[in-house]
């Protein structure tokens, strides 16, 4: 892995801290539903407090057009605080006169939050007056928010140009866990993709094919790829205009070496609704009234032979409607079989984006996993192949602040 420039090393003693952080928290009826983001951020936030830096947070939350109370991030201080057992200061806005006197009133050690970075469009545009007012806030810049790092906005993009950039440790297990997937992964390596649509994982299918051996596909995406190959699929999920780019890939995948595995069988259904009638059917024996809602038991079984070979996995996205019992059965299996393999020492196994966390969390797999990201659109990004605007910056360069390291021979 290109190296990143990390806090090892790094003298942030009475130093203002400025940490991009993620608390873009799923939150129900005003409860966190999911702390996975604030706890991967504890490593962080207890090691430059013991160090005695003055901790800034950043962070974005929902995607409100200007200030609304429902997005502050008032509301979320307190469980920070309870779940890094820290006091946490706030501070109503994060540029101008409130900010500035909430930061010069930090003393070593402390934490500060600061109000939701979206309040100000400059933000998401990147204004560079904007950026310039929250790099005017610190004199180091750390970067703990993975999950944001495929947004060039000012607080990611913008101020790491203009203040010397480290990564967070949340930042750099992240990136060591997506660099044991694809960078140099031990082989033969699998992904595992589901989720609804094709298209909307085009760029993804296409990096995959070059990188990986096995390339398992699941959910109706499955089912566009089946109706490619000629399969009469029913009344599924499936997007017909991507019959040609389905066989586009199959083509490509034949041609780098990587085997695309579809279901071979399937879990049906009248409707996608709770409570009908299901049956299981051999992938060739669709009724024309039925779809598919699943992977069935000869699929999971094949996935879970061909995966045992395996020494690397990388999943994204479910194998079925998996928020619908029964039909979170066949992601439920794989996701076990997995965390069997891991358990093993025979593989790493690295999984992330959008409904996947959800997926295996409900399997109860998440703790078994070599590694789960926190991130959604990030991580597929990655597995896309881009750069990431808030990863690049960190890239370690000729040494910029020599002065800020301490422990450097
Ligand atoms: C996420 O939840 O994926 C990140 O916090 C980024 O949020 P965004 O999709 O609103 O930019
Ligand atoms: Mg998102």
């Amino acid at each position: 892995m290109s190296s990143i420039r990390t806090l090892d090393g790094l003298n942030v003693a009475g130093k203002r801290v400025l940490v991009r952080v993620d608390l873009n928290l799923p939150v129900h009826e005003g409860q966190i539903t999911d702390t996975m983001r604030i706890d991967r951020l504890a490593p962080t936030i207890y090691e430059l407090s013991a160090k005695k830096a003055r901790i800034v947070l950043i962070s974005h939350f929902g995607r409100p057009k200007g200030f609304n109370a429902k997005d502050s991030l008032a509301t979320l201080a307190p469980a920070v605080a309870r779940q890094f057992g820290m006091p946490v200061a706030f501070a109503t806005d994060c540029v101008g006169p409130v900010a500035e006197e909430a930061v010069a009133a930090l003393k070593d050690g402390e934490i500060l939050l600061l109000e939701n970075l979206r309040f100000h469009k400059g933000e998401e545009e990147n204004d560079p007056d904007f950026a310039a007012a929250l790099a005017n806030l610190g004199e180091i810049y750390i970067d703990d928010a993975f999950s944001c790092a495929h947004r060039a906005h000012a607080s990611i993009a913008g101020v790491a140009e203009l203040l010397p950039a480290y990564a967070g440790r949340g930042m750099e297990a992240e990136l060591k866990a997506l660099h044991l997937a694809l960078g140099h992964p031990d082989r033969p390596v699998a992904a595992i993709v589901g989720g609804s649509k094709v298209s909307t994982k085009l760029d993804l299918l296409s990096n995959l094919v070059d990188k990986v051996d096995l390339l398992v596909l699941g959910g109706g995406m499955a089912n566009t790829f089946l109706a490619s190959r000629g399969v009469r699929i029913g009344v599924s999920l499936a997007e017909m205009h991507m019959l040609e780019t389905a066989r586009a890939i199959e083509t490509q995948a034949a041609a780098c070496g990587c085997t695309i595995m579809l279901p071979v069988d399937g879990v049906v259904a009248e409707k996608f609704t709770p409570g009908q009638a299901v049956q299981t059917v051999p992938i060739d024996q669709v009724p024309d009234d039925r779809m598919i809602l699943d992977i069935g038991p000869a699929s999971v079984a094949a996935i879970c032979a061909k995966l045992k070979s395996c020494k690397t996995i990388v999943w994204n996205g479910p194998m079925g409607a998996f928020e619908t019992p029964p039909f979170d059965r066949g992601t439920v299996a794989v996701a076990q079989a997995v965390a069997r393999l891991t358990e093993d020492g025979s593989v790493v196994s690295i999984g992330g984006g959008g409904d996947t966390v959800a997926a295996l969390s409900a399997a109860g797999v998440s703790a078994d996993f070599t590694y789960i990201s926190t991130a959604g659109g990030a991580f597929l990004e990655w597995m896309e192949g881009k750069e990431l605007p808030g990863v690049a910056p960190l890239i370690a360069a000729p040494q910029v602040a020599g002065e800020l390291m301490s422990n450097c021979a």
